[in-house]
């Protein structure tokens, strides 16, 4: 359907009007249901206790388990300053940069003009995904900015009424991903909107503008958004809705997103709702929990250079190995890696980022089997040990990462990944079970290697050059 074109889109400051007179309507019906006692039960102070069964939690969660590694896509019209407000550079990361430059709201409604990403091409980023071997992607379908990146009805601030692009973004990678099998996700800012009055409440305003009810945006914005973001996708999509900073979301709150998640009850949401809510995933940011979690899902989210939205003048790219090695060490505490990255405005995934990708790709190719569907470590101190002596910033004992090597697990196999090539023969202590051969994954033939096993004690005699610098493994095969 051919919807009427959004007349203001040359008078930006229009959006808010409207969207201040949907608020105040909603306001007034509210206090005159209330008058009229027909207001509906109070919602519960905390949340329900989950229904699910533990066989149903694991049927549930069992491709993300497997999955291992996704990719973490930030894309909005914050991509248009690109880390710039006035000729001057904004400080910290791009997709803050309305709240750390403290722009107006009538100022930030002008970037949406500007935003063609006519180079944006759905089959061309699943294809890089590809190339990565992630298995899902998680991608920005609202940021704090307001902005849906969607052709949303509930807001005329999106990328399809507000922009001279007029397509929905998300339709095209929900086709692309379900055409190549990819699962998708939506990462959706609920607490947090700068750009729809009462959605800066949580965390301050700096624009009058901004001013609000919080309740009043939930119900008239982020809740019927996230209905949107949940019927118009497909059955299988989004996969993940991915919460995030939920300030001020108390189980009242939290509780009126429940109706609309009840119509995908396959889906997995992280722990970023509030209110109580914990969701299925732990989602530790820019870190890898030294010891993980054990017995929870989790996801370390990681920017690939030092910010999540695309900033012009960050090149601050982590090397290809700095991603193996976390990719790696997160695998061997039992955790997912989403790792972003931030395309252009032209709709550009920039190609330090694609290279970079690749080449992780290029390793899983050959060394996939130790990743996907693998478990954790079954040593446990090879990643290092806590300092008696060094405090970290919370005064607790400093770990002290080694990053020599790491393992993952999987029945009847255990994956060494060496990131140093050690002295031969390499010597490992604590192996369960019994080795009945061992071999590199880099060699197709699968020629055995020598090993010597006296109980737990085991040596294996590596060739003399590593066949991956950044990391190569070697598979025990055991029996119990
Ligand atoms: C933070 C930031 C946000 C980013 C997110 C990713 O919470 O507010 O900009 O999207 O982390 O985890």
């Amino acid at each position: 359907m051919h919807r009427k074109l959004y007349s203001s889109r040359n008078h930006p400051p229009l959006f808010y009007v409207k969207i201040r007179l949907t608020l105040l309507l909603c306001c007034l019906l509210n206090l005159t249901s209330a008058a009229f006692g027909q207001n509906p039960s109070p919602a519960p102070s905390t949340p329900p206790p989950p229904t699910e069964t533990k066989e149903q939690r694991d049927a549930r969660m069992g491709w993300w388990r497997d999955a291992k590694f996704g990719m973490f896509i930030h894309w909005g019209v914050y991509s248009v300053p690109a880390g710039f407000y006035q000729g001057k550079p904004v400080p910290s990361i791009g997709e803050w940069i309305m709240c750390n430059g403290k722009i107006p709201m009538a100022e930030y409604q002008k970037f949406p003009a500007q935003f063609n990403p006519t180079k944006f091409n759905a089959e061309e980023w699943v294809q890089i995904a590809q190339d990565a071997g992630v298995k899902y992607i998680v991608i920005t379908a609202k940021h704090h900015d307001g902005f849906a990146m969607y052709h949303s009805t509930v807001s005329p601030f999106n990328i399809y009424d507000a922009t001279p692009f007029k397509r929905d973004p998300l339709q095209e990678l929900a086709e692309a991903c379900r055409k190549h099998g990819i699962r998708l996700g939506f990462y959706y800012s609920q607490a947090q909107d700068w750009n729809h009055p009462g959605g800066a409440e949580s965390k301050g305003s700096w624009d009058p503008a901004q001013a609000g009810d919080m309740d009043q945006y939930l119900k008239m914005i982020a809740v019927p958004q996230v209905k949107e973001l949940l019927t118009n996708y497909g059955p299988d999509t989004p996969a993940v809705l991915w919460w995030d900073t939920p300030h001020g979301m108390t189980a009242e709150r939290a509780a009126l997103f429940q109706p609309v998640l009840a119509l995908k009850p396959q889906l997995i949401t992280n722990n970023r709702l509030g209110g109580g809510y914990k969701g299925d995933t732990e989602t530790p940011e820019q870190h890898i929990p030294p010891k993980g979690y054990p017995g929870e899902d989790w996801e370390t989210c990681m920017t690939i250079n030092g910010t999540w939205g695309y900033k012009s003048n960050d090149t601050n790219w982590k090397s290809t190995e700095t991603l193996l090695h976390n990719l790696i060490d997160i695998v061997s505490h039992g955790g997912n890696y989403l790792l972003n990255v931030g395309p252009t405005s032209e709709g550009i995934i920039p190609q330090p980022e694609v290279d970079r990708l690749k080449a992780v790709g290029d390793w899983l190719k050959v060394n996939g089997e130790a990743i996907y569907g693998a478990g954790a470590t079954c040593f446990g101190d090879e990643a290092g040990a806590y300092s008696p002596k060094e405090k970290d910033k919370d005064g607790k004992p400093k770990f002290i990462v080694k990053w020599d090597w790491r393992c993952t697990t999987k029945p009847g196999k255990i994956y060494i990944h060496l990131f140093k090539w050690p002295a031969t023969p390499f010597s490992l202590t604590g192996v369960p079970g019994t080795v009945t051969q061992a071999y590199l994954l880099a060699d197709p033939a699968h020629k055995p290697l020598p090993i010597k096993q006296t109980g737990g004690n085991v040596t294996i005699n590596l060739p003399a050059q590593a066949p991956d610098p950044i990391a190569t493994v070697v598979c025990l095969e055991t029996k119990s």
